[in-house]
């Protein structure tokens, strides 16, 4: 029976001082526990924590450094190089050191014409080559393209923004003044929301909110087809299954639905105000 063989490419990185992995073992069980509860426990099952335990090496180092990588990786009976696959493909893992503050500009293609491009320009600017609060980034579609351009800090929406409105928003991250998203609560550090991200009580005051609905340029698109008395095919009526085999029953439904109106809004969209 061939048994498998791993080698090592370059020096083992330094281990958490005895404290600290003392209190990350402490984090990282009751994560563990939410997939492999003790009193049954699933080596596989166990596995599926690693996407919170990266957020928690996140919030003890800033990034998910080569010593957060093997912590990883020992907790949860892995190589080092398997956690590093994971990590690298999700952009919400940093491989670099972050600032208290990831500020990220949508660069993708709505945030881009809309002004996206030129913030990011206007900030690099302004930041310069490096700052002591600020890890400036692009990021992609953060699917919030309806109040484009869009920028994050610590993955919380700003809507809307222009270089200018942007610029002041650093300025006030640099100052430490109270910083409130568009939706949601005052921003924390960027450790503190990895921590939050990792599955631990956010405390701050608003937010877990209950209700909300969904803002005017979400809507617009099912207000337009409300007020165009768009109604939606019948149950049964042969619906667009996306691509199938030409010929197929599927393409044939396809074809057959393909210019009929678009579903009409659910009743749940509210209306829009005067109409
Ligand atoms: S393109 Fe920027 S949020 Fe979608």
């Amino acid at each position: 029976m061939s048994e498998k063989v791993y080698l090592r490419l370059g020096t083992r990185p330094a281990p958490y001082p005895d404290s600290v992995r003392a209190r990350l073992e402490k984090d990282a069980a009751e994560i563990i526990a939410r997939y492999s509860p003790p009193d049954a426990p699933d080596p596989q099952m166990a596995r599926s924590a690693l996407l919170p335990l990266l957020h928690l090496v996140q919030s003890e180092d800033g990034y998910v450094s080569p010593t957060g990588i093997e912590f990883c990786a020992r907790i949860l009976g892995l190589t080092g190089a398997e956690v590093t696959a994971v990590s690298t493909f999700y952009s919400m893992y940093r491989r670099e050191p972050t600032q208290d503050y990831l500020v990220g500009v949508c660069t993708n293609t709505l945030c881009a014409i809309m002004g996206g491009d030129a913030i990011l320009e206007s900030l690099r600017e302004h930041l310069g080559p490096s700052d002591d609060t600020v890890t400036l980034t692009h990021i992609e579609c953060n699917a919030a393209c309806d109040y484009a351009p869009v920028v994050m800090v610590n993955w919380e929406f700003f809507d809307n923004q222009t270089p200018e409105s942007a610029r002041n928003l650093i300025d006030s991250l640099r100052s430490d003044d109270e910083v409130v998203p568009t939706r949601g609560a005052s921003l924390c550090t960027f450790r503190e929301t990895e921590r939050i991200l990792a599955g631990f009580p956010d405390d701050r005051l608003g937010a877990v909110q209950a209700g909300g609905t969904a803002g005017a340029p979400t809507l617009a698109g099912l207000r337009v087809a409300r007020r165009a008395g768009m109604s939606a095919p019948a149950e049964s009526e042969p619906r667009d299954s996306g691509e199938a085999p030409i010929g197929s029953e599927a393409a044939n439904a396809a074809a057959f639905t393909k210019d009929k109106p678009a579903p009409a809004p659910g009743e749940s969209v509210p209306p829009e105000k005067g109409h």
